[in-house]
């Protein structure tokens, strides 16, 4: 009986040792949640921080990809980064409304940026760095700003000028400054996720959309909408955010070596956006189901007459301060 307990006992001892080494040995897991296809500029981004990251660590830390909003949708995934369920997002800067960070609306100002160095000299200047400040009284901490091009318009009738949007039911992310954008449009705003944009353009929920070719491309967009217009008129980036306690709860080398993961999965993830929207215009073109329409200058002009009263509009949303310095980091100029 006693020889019996010693054993039990001993073998409780080896257990518990063995599963406190386990414990001891386990990777930190980010789990790291996304609403785009794995074959986009986001999505492959995340791929590559994941290969830095379990590299650098030595397997050390783990990273999850979940992408498609497999887990949770545009507003969900951010609630679920405060109460710490993932690590790690990358949302669109047109989903931090919702949050109470109006300020990011700012990127969202039509026809704000003339070209990629304009939208980075911002990312990468003072107003990048004050807006990510911004978040971390609600939990947050931005760690980079990922590029993904320019946004185009896209309907089941060609959109040319002003007046073709004229009652049109627009889907747009949840941003008050597209809100506005897509009114001065003459068209309906309806605030959508994502995950849910496919289903409702097929079944006529919504008419039409902005969106980038990469999106338009890997969620097959081009099978329920039959015209594109290369319009430029508004821009898709995002911030890569991790939830603040988890990150400042790390052992500060893993820190340092994540953090050096995610400036190169960034340099990364910028240096693809335009050539991945390309091809995918490409893959777009070669279905032979859309018509992609290139607007002359003058219909450019026309749109954005009847844009640019959207920037003095959501000035008091977005902040003066905010919409001063972007303009200034941007070399922004009101057309005439
Ligand atoms: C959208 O909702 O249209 C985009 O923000 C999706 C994305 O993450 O690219």
């Amino acid at each position: 009986m006693v020889l019996r307990r010693l054993v039990l006992a001993s073998a409780v001892a080896a257990l518990s040792a063995f599963s406190f080494a386990a414990q001891a040995q386990a990777p930190i897991v980010i789990k790291f949640s996304h609403v785009v296809a794995p074959d986009t500029p986001k999505g492959k981004g995340a791929q590559r921080f994941k290969e830095l990251a379990e590299q650098r660590t030595n397997g050390r830390v783990k990273v999850e990809l979940y992408p498609n909003s497999q887990l949770y949708k545009d507003k969900e995934e951010m609630e679920a980064l405060q109460l710490g369920s993932v690590q790690m997002l990358a949302p669109s800067l047109a989903k931090f409304g919702p949050l109470g960070v109006k300020e990011f609306e700012v990127f969202d100002l039509p026809f704000l940026f003339k070209d990629t160095d304009a939208f980075r000299a911002v990312t990468e200047g003072q107003l990048g760095a004050d807006l990510f400040k911004k978040l971390e009284p609600k939990g947050i901490k931005g760690l980079a700003y990922w590029d993904n091009g320019f946004h185009i318009m896209s309907a089941n009738k060609p959109l040319h000028n002003v007046a073709d949007f004229k009652g049109l039911k627009m889907r747009i992310q949840s941003s008050k400054v597209l809100d506005a954008q897509m009114r001065a449009l003459g068209a309906i705003p309806q605030v959508m996720a994502f995950s849910e944009l496919y289903q409702a353009l097929q079944s006529g929920v919504v008419d039409g959309t902005e969106g980038v070719p990469s999106n338009f491309y890997t969620q097959k967009i081009f099978e329920v909408q039959k015209h594109m217009t290369m319009s430029n008129h508004g821009h898709l980036a995002y911030a890569v955010i991790v939830n603040k306690k988890f990150w400042d709860g790390l052992p500060a080398d893993i820190r340092t070596t994540l953090e050096g993961a995610v400036k190169d999965a960034t340099t990364y993830a910028n240096a693809i956006a335009s050539t991945e929207n390309a091809s995918a215009l490409q893959g777009i073109k070669a279905s032979g189901k859309t018509t992609i329409y290139t607007p002359t200058p003058a219909e450019i002009n026309e749109w954005k007459k009847a844009l640019m009263p959207v920037h003095k509009e959501m000035t008091a949303r977005v902040g003066k301060a905010t919409v001063e310095a972007a303009y200034k980091e941007a070399g922004f100029v009101a057309p005439k």
